[in-house]
């Protein structure tokens, strides 16, 4: 029996919904589209297009995946973020569009044609930096990452974005072993997930996200004791900071950014009116006070 693309994407629906996935509709046409080598469009203006049999096997094997809760990037090893396509696998998260926050606080503060040193803390597949650099011709960035497989992965979507020759990526315990350098903007979306929390997360992020990317310690803020000073020490004076942070986190960060002695420190929305963002400046020099 053929199988038209039509038909590939509502039986797909269907099987998707049976196995519990909670956007049925959506994941089965990224995966019929990826599958049958077929555009968006095409689902509209040529849905008796029939399938052939490896693309067949191909929607099959993914459809199977996806209904072991695999997630659909993770499937297609790539994901959108902002205006750039990442490549995922399984030593990244696959970037959010919550993340998407921190790039436009700082796109906002930052103008075009500015010159500025950016570091992103914590780096994963190089979504927030590699977002900001392209749209930042005359900026620089330093990916920091602890985990070696993430920053392989960064590194090649650096590449494949033109952006390796303003892009380092370096492997590093957050600010620790980048001795003197001060940045202009820094940015990081640490784990925050507290660890008996995790258990209880989608198994989506469960078990296929990197563990390093969402435990965040007993109490999910780890990460942000940490670099609440960190961030303060490598920043030039006047510089800005954002720190993505869990939904219920917030009077915990800006509590901790302020006690390091941050100035202006506020908290900006998601889309979904949830806390997202904390960010701030480091203290401007007053008069008579010395640069480093
Ligand atoms: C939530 S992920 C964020 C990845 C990426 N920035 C994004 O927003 O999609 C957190 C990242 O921090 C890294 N990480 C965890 N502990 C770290 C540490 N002590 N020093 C540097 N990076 C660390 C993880 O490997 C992971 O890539």
């Amino acid at each position: 029996m053929t199988l038209t693309l039509l038909q590939a994407w509502t039986q797909g629906r269907d099987r998707l919904k049976a196995a519990g996935v909670d956007s049925p509709v959506i994941d089965a046409r990224l995966l019929v589209e990826a599958a049958a080598d077929a555009r968006r469009i095409d689902l509209v203006t040529d849905p008796y297009r029939v399938l052939s049999d490896e693309q067949r096997s191909r929607l099959d094997e993914y459809l199977d995946r996806r209904s072991r809760r695999e997630p659909v990037s993770r499937i297609l090893g790539r994901k959108g973020f902002w205006k750039i396509l990442l490549q995922v696998n399984e030593h990244v998260l696959a970037p959010r569009p919550d993340t998407e926050v921190i790039v436009d606080l700082v796109l906002n503060a930052m103008p075009e044609g500015r010159r500025f040193d950016l570091l992103d803390l914590g780096v994963g597949s190089g979504a927030i930096l590699l977002a900001i650099l392209a749209e930042r011709p005359a900026a620089r960035g330093l990916g920091v990452d602890i985990s070696e497989e993430a920053l392989a992965v960064a590194r090649e979507n650096a590449a494949r974005l033109g952006l390796e020759g303003k892009a380092a990526l370096l492997r590093g315990d957050w600010t620790h072993g980048l001795g003197d350098d001060l940045f202009d903007v820094v940015v990081s979306n640490p784990p925050y997930i507290a660890s008996a929390e995790i258990e209880t997360l989608d198994p989506e992020v469960r078990h296929h996200e990197p563990r390093l990317a969402l435990d965040g310690g007993p109490d999910g803020l780890d990460a942000y004791r940490r670099l609440a000073p960190e961030v303060l020490r490598v920043l030039k004076p006047g510089g800005l900071f954002a720190l993505e942070i869990g939904h219920t986190q917030a009077d915990r960060v800006l509590r901790l950014m302020r006690e390091a002695g941050a100035d202006e420190v506020a908290l900006h929305k998601d889309l979904a009116d949830r806390d997202r963002v904390v960010a701030g400046r480091k203290k401007a020099l007053g008069n008579g006070e010395a640069t480093r």
